[in-house]
């Protein structure tokens, strides 16, 4: 038995769902903790690249079954149809359960989370840039104890009941606030009624179902989307997603207790990324910056923006491996640095004349932070095909044991390119299972 959390350590998009997959086949259960459609898990499998924004990155090995837990917000139609091109591929879906907990994003949680941020200036600082999926709206509803959960979507009557107080206020805001047209009950009711129905069956009492594979010692994955760095109380703050993306909410968000996990594995960048707005102290924007945007494939594939490039951020890495409690991390893209020939790694901030050695909470303050840079040699040759470690340039394993030790965590696998199998696992252990 093995309960392992796999967490982001940036600011998202580390390559989580690549690493999940790869791990998945020697799990039994992969489960989705906090967030919603606003992840984007890429995963390739020989010529197709698939996209998870709500099914869990597991859902590729035939015997993993895929909990989207109590912890998210879900979109039953965009579920549905990602169910439903899943289904295509030939594979077997009843193996997708959703918490009967998780709250329901709807119609007007994506309104308001587009309106809301056209309004939006924070601090003279202008918009978050979030994914406009309703995930925000959707959490506040959550913590407002007006939200609309899966279990009231299978009880007719109560979700009409509910979903006729809430609409009542959410037309207000609509029409007064923002000048919208209003929303209609039936045409939402008629809506919902209808995903329910065909989500009936995935609709489970996930925590029970966990604790029994938990008692039936099964192998767990537990899949972090976004990142340490876009949490609500650990992100840089405000420009940060609306759940808790750190370890530690993992067990709160699947309904598993703390003491079942074994190992926390956080997944880095070799260097680091950003999609939306928000500081960012080692962003480039520079010929190497667009560089590591062309190499690595830096396009977010949930809103198609340009993702923003910089340095491996160690002030950020440290902070997020202590954190989460990391056991080990991962470190995704290395080949992305095969032909950048000076690098560097950011070990502290510079401000008002003092250095920093963890990031601040005023935002302001990180924002006028200056990175104080060390440089190491780049290797200048081709990765993508190396299998040991053994066999990597001295310099890139220069460059990854530097890492290691500024996170102050040891680095169990790098990845060299985005397919299965381009992975150096580092020392004997497997990762999940062992
Ligand atoms: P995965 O799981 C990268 C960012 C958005 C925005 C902020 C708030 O693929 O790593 P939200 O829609 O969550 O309210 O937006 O968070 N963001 C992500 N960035 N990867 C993600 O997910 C993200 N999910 C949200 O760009 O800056
Ligand atoms: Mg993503």
């Amino acid at each position: 038995m093995t309960v392992v959390a796999v967490i982001g350590a940036q600011w998202g998009d580390e390559g989580k769902g690549r690493m999940i997959d790869e791990l998945s086949r020697t799990a039994d259960v992969v489960v989705r903790f906090q967030g919603g459609g606003n992840a984007g898990h890429h995963v390739w499998v020989g010529a197709t690249q698939f996209t998870f924004h709500q099914v869990p990155s597991g859902i590729l090995s035939e015997q993993t079954h895929c909990v989207i837990g109590n912890g998210v917000v879900v979109d039953p139609g965009d579920l549905i149809e990602e169910l439903r091109a899943l289904r295509k591929h030939g594979l077997d879906v009843s193996r997708v359960h959703i918490s009967d907990r998780a709250h329901v994003i709807m119609p007007y949680h994506k309104m308001l989370d587009q309106l809301e941020e056209r309004d939006r200036d924070i601090a003279g600082g202008g918009n978050i840039g979030t994914t406009a999926r309703g995930v925000g709206p959707a959490y506040v509803d959550k913590y407002s104890r007006i939200g609309i959960r899966m279990a009231d979507l299978l009880d007719v009557d109560q979700f009409r009941s509910k979903l006729a107080y809430v609409l009542r206020q959410k037309n207000r805001m609509l029409t007064q606030i923002y000048g919208q047209a209003p929303l209609s009950l039936e045409e939402i009711h008629g809506e919902y009624y209808a995903y329910a129905r065909e989500l009936r069956s995935h609709i489970i009492d996930s925590q029970s179902y966990l604790q029994a594979a938990l008692a039936d010692h099964k192998t767990i994955i537990l899949e972090g989307a976004q990142g340490s760095l876009l949490d609500v109380d650990f992100g840089t703050y405000p420009f940060v997603t609306a759940s808790s993306t750190v370890a530690g909410n993992a067990f709160a968000g699947a309904g598993l207790p703390p003491h079942s996990v074994d190992d926390v594995i956080g997944v880095f960048k070799t260097y680091i990324t950003r999609v939306g707005a928000g500081p960012m102290p080692t962003e480039l924007h520079d010929a190497t910056g667009e560089h590591l945007r062309i190499r690595g494939y830096e396009i977010g594939r949930t809103t198609g923006r340009a993702r923003r490039c910089g340095w491996f951020d160690a002030v950020f890495g440290r902070y997020a491996a202590r954190l989460n409690g990391l056991s080990s991390a991962i470190l995704m893209k290395l080949d992305v640095l095969d032909r950048v020939p000076l690098l560097k790694i950011c070990t502290g901030y510079r401000f008002n004349g003092e250095i920093l050695h963890a990031p601040p909470a005023n935002i302001a303050t990180l924002s006028a932070c200056e990175p104080i840079y060390e440089e190491l040699p780049g290797w200048q040759c081709d990765t993508t095909g190396i299998t040991s470690a053994s066999d990597l340039p001295p310099a890139a394993l220069a460059y990854v044991r530097r890492i290691e030790a500024l996170i102050e965590t040891p680095i169990s696998a790098i990845s060299v390119g985005p397919r299965r199998g381009q992975t150096i696992y580092l020392g004997e252990r497997a990762l999940v299972g062992a």
